[in-house]
C-alpha cells in the first residue's frame, strides 16, 4: 500500500503533464509513446533525424539567444519582435523609424541586410558521453577530471567529419554527467523582411510582460541568404535565398482547449534539480535583493521617461531589459511560495533519503550528498548575496560605473603589456562609445547612481568594503551629493569629455582615467570584491557543482521509474503539452485564447504601452478579418498551453499534432514564472501568438499579403 502511494506521488505528475525540455535525439526512446497518446500524429524521426530531412531542419537559434523557424522554401524566417528588436533598431533612423512605424519589404530588393545577425542550424547530433568520459575515474581530483575530459573532447572534435561550412560544438548535459556533440551551420547574411509597428509588436510592453491575458503581436520576419551553393556566407549583394531541407506549413485551423501542441527551440537555462537549500536561497535571499535594487532603478528611470519623450526613446530598450528580469524574479519569488516549492523539494528529498537508507551501496555512495549540499549552500550564501548586490548596484543598473569597469582591462594593459600594445587595443576598447553615448542621459544616471550607492551601503551595513563609500557620502553630504560630485568631475559623463581624454598621450589617458572619480569609486569596491568575495566563491562554487553533478546522477539511479530531462543549456529541445486554460486563484479561471476585442479593451489612446494603430481600429470596427477569423467571427490574438519553456524559447514555433505551425512562443504566465526552478503543471503555461494573428497583421495591416504566396497554408 505504502509502495503504491509512493508510486502515485511520483508518477502522477508525469501522467498529468509532460513537463520537460527533451533531447530531440532521444524522442523515440523517451517520449514518442507518450506524445502519441497525447495526440501526436507524427513519428519521432519526422521531428528529428540525423539522416533524413526532419522538422529540426526548419528550426534555428536566432542571433544567439532566441529561436527562429523557416516558413517557406525560400528561407523566410519568423521570430519574435523582441528578438529582432536590436536589428530593427539598428536599421532604423529618424526618417525611417521601423520600430515606431513597422516595415514591410515590397519585394526582395527591399529586404534590408541586418548586419551581424546570425541563424544557427543543427546538421546532426550525437551522444559522445562514452568517449568524453574515457580515462575518467571515480575519486579523480576535479581538476584532473576536467583536463581529461577537455583532452577527450578535443580528440572527438578532431575525429568528427564535417563540411568546411560547418562547426562542431560539444555540450555537457545533466550537470556534466553526459556529453552531446552537435554539427552546426551558421548563416550570416540575414535580411530584415518586415515587422509590425511597436504598438502591435510590443503592445502592452512592460505592464503586460509575463502576464496573461495577453494581446501582443510579438513577431518579426527575416530571410536567410546563402552563397550560390546554398551554404552560409557573409553578406553579398548577389547571395541567394536559402532553400532549407524542411520548412513549416502554417495551419489556419486554430486551436481548441485540450489540443496537442509542441514547441521546438533553444531554451537557455533551467535549474529543475536543485536541492531545497538552493531553491530557498534563490527565493528568500537572492531574488529579493536583486528585486529591491531594480525596484529603485526602474522607478527613477520611469520618472524621467514619463517627463520627457526624448528620454523615453533613449531608455526604452534599457528599461525593458532591466524590467524583464526584475519582473520574472518577482513572479518567481511569489510562485515558489504560493505553490509550496520548498515543501515539494523537502518531500522529494525525504523520499530520496528513505530509498537510499534501504540500500547499503546507495547509502555509502549518496548518503552525504544532501547534507553536504545543505552545508555548502549555507557557506556560500553571504558571498552569493554580496556578488548579486555588487553586480546589480555597480554594474547592471547604473551606467557610469559600468562604463568605467568596461575600460579597466584596456587601461591595465598599459602597465602589463606596454604602450604599443595599449595603442593597438584602443579602437576595440572604445568601439561601443558612439552607440552608448547616443542614448546616454547623465541626469538619469546620476539619480540612479545615488540610489545604487545608497542601496549598496544599506545592504552592506558595516561590511563589504562599504566604509570608504560611507565616508565619502558623509563628507559630501549624502548619496545624491556624492553622485552629483562624481558627475561634475568625471570624464565618463559625455562623449565630448571622454574624447578630450582619449586624444591625450597614452600615459596621460591612463593617468587621467584611473584617477577619474567614477573609476576610483568603482575600482575601490571592485578591489574589495576581488580580494574578499571572489576567492570564496571560486572555492565554494566548484564544490557545489561537483556535488550537484553527483546528486543529479544519484537521482537518476534512485528514481529509476522517473524520466529525467536534462536542464536547458541553449541546445535544441522539444517540449510538448496541451492547449490549456488555468485557475490561478479560487473562483478565477483564465481562458486559453485572447481576441482582438481584448486589444481594444486595453487600448489607451496615445499611451506608450497601450496605443493602437488607426488602421487596426478600423479593421476591428469593420470586422474585416478575412480568412483569419474564427467561426464566430472573432480575430484570435494569443493562446496558452502547458509546454515547458524558458528564456531562449522566444520565437520558437508552436506546432500541432501534424507538425503544422499554429503559434509563435514568446512568454510565460505570471503565476508560472517559477518554472525554471519548479515546474508545476497546474499553473505553468507558455504564451504564444496565434499564427492567424501574425498572418492577419502581415496581410491586412501590413499590405504584404504577397509573402503568404510562398508559405504553405493548411486549411483542413
Ligand atoms: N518576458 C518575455 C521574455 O522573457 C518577453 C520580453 C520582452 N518584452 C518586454 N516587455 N521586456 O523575454
Ligand atoms: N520571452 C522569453 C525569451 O525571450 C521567452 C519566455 C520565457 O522566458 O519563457 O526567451
Amino acid at each position: 500500500m505504502k509502495k503504491l502511494l509512493v508510486y502515485l506521488l511520483f508518477l502522477l505528475p508525469a501522467i498529468l503533464s509532460a513537463q520537460g525540455m527533451w533531447v530531440p535525439l532521444l524522442l523515440e526512446k523517451q517520449n514518442e509513446k507518450e506524445m502519441r497518446s497525447l495526440g501526436l500524429k507524427l513519428d519521432a524521426d519526422d521531428i528529428f533525424s540525423n539522416f533524413e530531412p526532419s522538422i529540426k531542419d526548419a528550426i534555428c537559434q536566432f542571433d544567439g539567444g532566441c529561436t527562429g523557424e523557416m516558413i517557406s522554401p525560400d528561407g523566410l524566417l519568423l521570430t519574435n519582435h523582441h528578438c529582432g528588436f536590436d536589428a530593427i533598431q539598428q536599421l532604423s533612423s529618424l526618417e525611417n523609424n521601423y520600430i515606431e512605424n513597422g516595415y514591410w519589404a515590397k519585394n526582395r530588393t527591399q529586404e534590408l541586410p541586418a548586419n551581424g545577425v546570425t541563424a544557427l542550424f543543427i546538421s546532426r547530433m550525437e551522444d559522445v558521453t562514452a568517449l568524453a568520459m574515457q580515462g575518467v575515474t571515480t575519486g579523480m581530483a576535479e581538476k584532473d577530471r576536467q583536463s581529461q575530459i577537455d583532452k577527450n573532447l578535443a580528440q572527438i572534435k578532431a575525429n568528427t567529419k564535417k563540411e568546411s561550412f560547418e562547426e562542431i560544438m560539444i555540450r555537457p548535459f545533466y550537470n556534466g554527467n553526459q556529453y552531446y556533440l552537435f554539427v552546426t551551420k551558421t548563416f550570416k547574411d540575414i535580411r530584415f523582411v518586415g515587422a509590425p509597428p511597436s504598438s502591435i509588436g510590443k503592445f502592452g510592453s512592460d505592464t503586460d510582460n509575463w502576464v496573461w491575458p495577453r494581446h501582443t503581436g510579438d513577431f518579426s520576419m527575416f530571410r536567410i541568404y546563402t552563397d550560390k551553393n546554398g551554404h552560409p556566407a557573409e553578406y553579398a549583394a548577389d547571395n541567394v535565398p536559402y532553400h532549407p531541407a524542411k520548412y513549416l506549413p502554417i495551419s489556419l485551423k486554430g486551436v481548441q482547449e485540450g489540443d496537442f501542441t509542441m514547441v521546438y527551440g533553444f531554451p537557455g537555462a533551467t535549474n529543475e534539480y536543485l536541492t531545497e537549500a538552493a531553491v530557498r536561497q534563490v527565493g528568500d535571499v537572492l531574488d529579493p535583493a536583486k528585486v529591491s535594487i531594480r525596484d529603485r532603478a526602474l522607478k527613477i528611470m520611469d520618472g524621467f521617461m514619463r517627463k520627457d519623450p526624448a528620454v523615453k526613446i533613449a531608455y526604452v530598450a534599457r528599461y525593458a531589459s532591466i524590467s524583464n528580469a526584475w519582473k520574472k524574479w518577482l513572479g518567481e519569488m511569489q510562485g515558489l511560495k504560493t505553490y509550496k516549492a520548498l515543501d515539494k523539494k523537502k518531500e522529494y528529498e525525504a523520499e530520496f533519503t528513505r530509498r537510499i537508507e534501504q540500500n547499503p551501496d546507495w547509502k555509502y555512495r549518496y548518503g552525504n550528498l544532501l547534507p553536504r549540499l545543505r552545508q555548502l549552500y549555507q557557506d556560500i550564501e553571504p558571498y552569493a548575496l554580496v556578488r548579486d548586490v555588487y553586480l546589480e548596484t555597480m554594474l547592471r543598473n547604473n551606467e557610469i560605473l559600468a562604463q568605467a569597469a568596461g575600460l579597466s582591462s584596456w587601461l591595465d594593459t598599459y602597465e602589463k603589456n606596454g604602450e604599443a600594445f595599449f595603442i593597438t587595443k584602443k579602437e576595440s576598447a572604445t568601439a561601443g562609445f558612439a552607440s552608448f553615448y547616443k542614448d546616454y542621459r547623465p541626469e538619469v544616471d546620476q539619480a540612479v547612481l545615488a540610489a545604487m550607492l545608497e542601496m549598496y551601503s544599506e545592504k552592506a551595513g558595516s561590511q563589504w568594503g562599504a566604509a570608504d563609500l560611507q565616508m565619502m557620502a558623509k563628507e559630501k553630504g549624502g548619496y545624491p551629493a556624492l553622485s552629483a560630485y562624481i558627475f561634475e568631475n568625471s570624464a565618463f559623463v559625455s562623449q565630448d569629455k571622454m574624447n578630450a581624454v582619449l586624444s591625450k598621450k597614452p600615459a596621460e589617458i591612463v593617468q587621467t582615467l584611473k584617477n577619474d572619480p567614477a573609476y576610483k569609486l568603482w575600482s575601490g569596491l571592485q578591489q574589495y570584491y576581488a580580494a574578499n568575495i571572489q576567492p570564496k566563491i571560486q572555492e565554494l562554487q566548484p564544490q557545489i557543482n561537483l556535488l550537484q553533478r553527483e546528486y543529479m546522477a544519484a537521482q537518476m539511479v534512485v528514481f529509476k521509474e522517473k524520466r529525467f530531462f536534462p536542464d536547458a543549456n541553449s541546445t535544441l529541445r522539444l517540449t510538448y503539452g496541451k492547449v490549456r486554460s488555468y485557475s490561478p486563484r479560487d473562483a478565477v479561471r483564465y481562458e486559453h485564447q485572447t481576441y482582438l476585442d481584448g486589444v481594444m479593451e486595453k487600448y489607451i489612446p496615445g499611451d506608450y504601452e497601450f496605443n493602437v494603430p488607426e488602421k487596426l481600429i478600423s479593421l476591428w470596427k469593420s470586422k474585416d478579418y478575412g480568412q483569419y477569423a474564427t467561426k464566430d467571427g472573432r480575430l484570435p490574438v494569443a493562446f496558452i498551453g502547458t509546454n515547458h519553456t524558458t528564456g531562449g524559447n522566444s520565437g520558437s514555433p508552436a506546432l500541432d499534432a501534424k507538425g503544422n505551425m499554429i503559434g509563435l512562443n514568446f512568454d510565460r504566465v505570471w503565476e508560472g514564472t517559477m518554472s525554471d526552478l519548479n515546474y508545476d503543471p497546474a499553473i505553468c503555461r507558455n504564451i504564444m501568438v496565434d499564427i492567424r494573428y501574425v498572418l492577419f497583421i502581415i496581410d491586412k495591416l501590413g499590405g504584404a499579403g504577397y509573402l503568404l504566396d510562398e508559405m504553405k497554408l493548411v486549411r483542413k
